[in-house]
């Protein structure tokens, strides 16, 4: 059980020039993922639930609220982007159904422009990128990559910024020289501090010390030099922990037989990285919250033998039949620790915004690798990836939504 959940989890960074290094996917997310076909708020839209504003004061319209409307012409490209996580590469491991690649987000009130690689360089020339937070985070920035990718090409210069094998692992920079551009991944699963035993022991169960009081100093040390930053994390928060302030104890989460999420420690936990960030120093660049991105496990959970075979995505009220635990709950905090930082934000001069893709992405059961996330030919018992993005895919709208965003800013 751990061997096979390590083997789905485990992935590499596309290119081959950084050998051997592992990543360790955020297997404890996934634990517990409770199918609650009726939650709560059944007889609410979900959009009324979960968007109730409209983020950047500059945009005029709610990216958020809207629908996913058939597109038929090509994706933006295909399974020869270098940039594809492996296990992101639903067509080279030979997906069948190719329909969840034919839609495009529409806003009840606007359109959403397609993303445009030129405009994009146009915006960040000489400037720097980084994304911080896990396996998702990274989903998206590799599609990014992907997006630019029929304009320039990176070169990978991560050893020039870490030389040890747990930072090349898990951390990676790409310079793009025709723009004097870099865009960096800052590997934070948990935002905060952390034992990161995970790395040590990639058991689903081993319990996770987490400091809540205290930012993780992969990102607070190195984010003051960048223009741009874009944080999103959450899958991470589902592990077994316990919680510490001020060094002491202050709680746990699936800890002394109990099987409850204790929604403390993403509370503080966000609060600690917002606070943190809209206080540093020397940071005056843009910075990013995207929110929750919600798996869809039917018919068992990830260790049950659950799976997401869908091959279209939800109309609205359909969304309700495939609702990961807690969403709401996850959502609503990231929505109030936001706007909390917002404020403090706009006193200390800095510019913050949300990318609120919750509601968006919890409408695309179809959009996971599902069992096409890892080398079919292997022998190994399926554990079906519904977390992830396959690329090119639904991923590729989050960064359309984040462009139109950098340039309203
Ligand atoms: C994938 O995209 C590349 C670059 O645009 C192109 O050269 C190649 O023919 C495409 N492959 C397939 C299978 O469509
Ligand atoms: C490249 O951009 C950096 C800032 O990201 C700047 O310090 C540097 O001077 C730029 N180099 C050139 C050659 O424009
Ligand atoms: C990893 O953690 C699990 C759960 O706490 C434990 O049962 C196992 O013995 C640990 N393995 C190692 C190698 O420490
Ligand atoms: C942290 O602990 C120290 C020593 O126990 C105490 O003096 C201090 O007030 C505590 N700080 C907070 C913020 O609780
Ligand atoms: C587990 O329960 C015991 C007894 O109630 C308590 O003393 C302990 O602090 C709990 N563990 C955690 C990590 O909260
Ligand atoms: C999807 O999975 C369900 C449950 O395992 C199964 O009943 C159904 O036949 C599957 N659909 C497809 C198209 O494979
Ligand atoms: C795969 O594993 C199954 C069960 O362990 C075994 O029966 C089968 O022969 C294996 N197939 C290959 C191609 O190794």
């Amino acid at each position: 059980m751990e061997s096979e959940a390590t083997e789905l989890f485990k992935s590499k960074f596309a290119l081959k020039n950084i050998p051997k290094r592992v990543f360790i996917f955020p297997i404890t997310a996934l634990i517990l993922v409770i199918l609650l076909p009726l939650f709560t708020h059944l007889n609410q839209s979900s959009s009324k639930f979960l968007f109730t504003t409209t983020v950047v004061e500059t945009t005029s319209c709610n990216l958020f609220s809207g629908k996913w409307v058939p597109y038929q012409k090509q994706p933006y490209y295909n399974e020869s982007c270098p940039f594809i996580t492996e296990k992101q590469n639903c067509l080279l491991h030979g997906r069948p159904d190719t329909d969840f690649l034919k839609w495009r987000w529409k806003p009840n009130d606007c359109e959403l422009p397609m993303f445009d690689a030129i405009q994009f360089f146009k915006l960040v020339k000489g400037k720097s990128m980084a994304f911080v937070g896990d396996s998702i985070g990274r989903n998206q920035m590799e599609s990014l990559l992907c997006l630019l990718n029929s304009v320039a090409h990176p070169e990978d210069i991560t050893t020039k910024y870490v030389s040890n094998i747990e930072d090349l692992t898990y951390f990676k920079w790409w310079f793009y020289a025709d723009y004097n551009f870099t865009i960096t991944m800052l590997w934070s699963p948990f935002l905060v501090k952390s034992s990161k035993s995970y790395i040590y022991n990639s058991s689903f169960y081993q319990p996770e010390n987490l400091y809540l009081d205290e930012p993780d100093t992969a990102w607070t040390s190195r984010i003051e030099n960048f223009d741009y930053v874009i944080f999103s994390g959450g899958q991470w928060f589902f592990r077994p922990f316990i919680f510490y302030e001020n060094g002491s104890v202050v709680g746990c989460q699936k800890c002394n037989n109990s099987i409850e999420l204790n929604f403390y420690g993403y509370k503080k936990a966000y609060q600690t990285a917002l606070k943190t960030m809209t206080n540093l120093k020397r940071f005056k660049g843009l910075a990013f919250l995207v929110t929750h991105s919600p798996n869809h496990f039917e018919n068992g959970a990830w260790n049950e033998g659950g799976g997401c075979n869908r091959t279209q995505p939800f109309i609205k009220d359909q969304e309700w039949e495939v609702h990961p635990y807690g969403l709401e709950i996850l959502h609503q905090i990231q929505f109030e620790e936001f706007s909390i930082a917002k404020k403090v934000a706009g006193e200390n001069g800095l510019r913050l915004g949300l990318i609120d893709i919750t509601d968006a992405m919890l409408m695309r059961p179809d959009g996971h690798p599902n069992k096409y996330g890892h080398a079919l030919e292997k022998n190994v018992s399926l554990i079906n990836d519904c977390v992830h993005w396959c690329m090119p895919g639904p991923v590729d709208t989050i960064n359309e939504i984040f462009l139109y965003l950098m340039r309203m800013v």
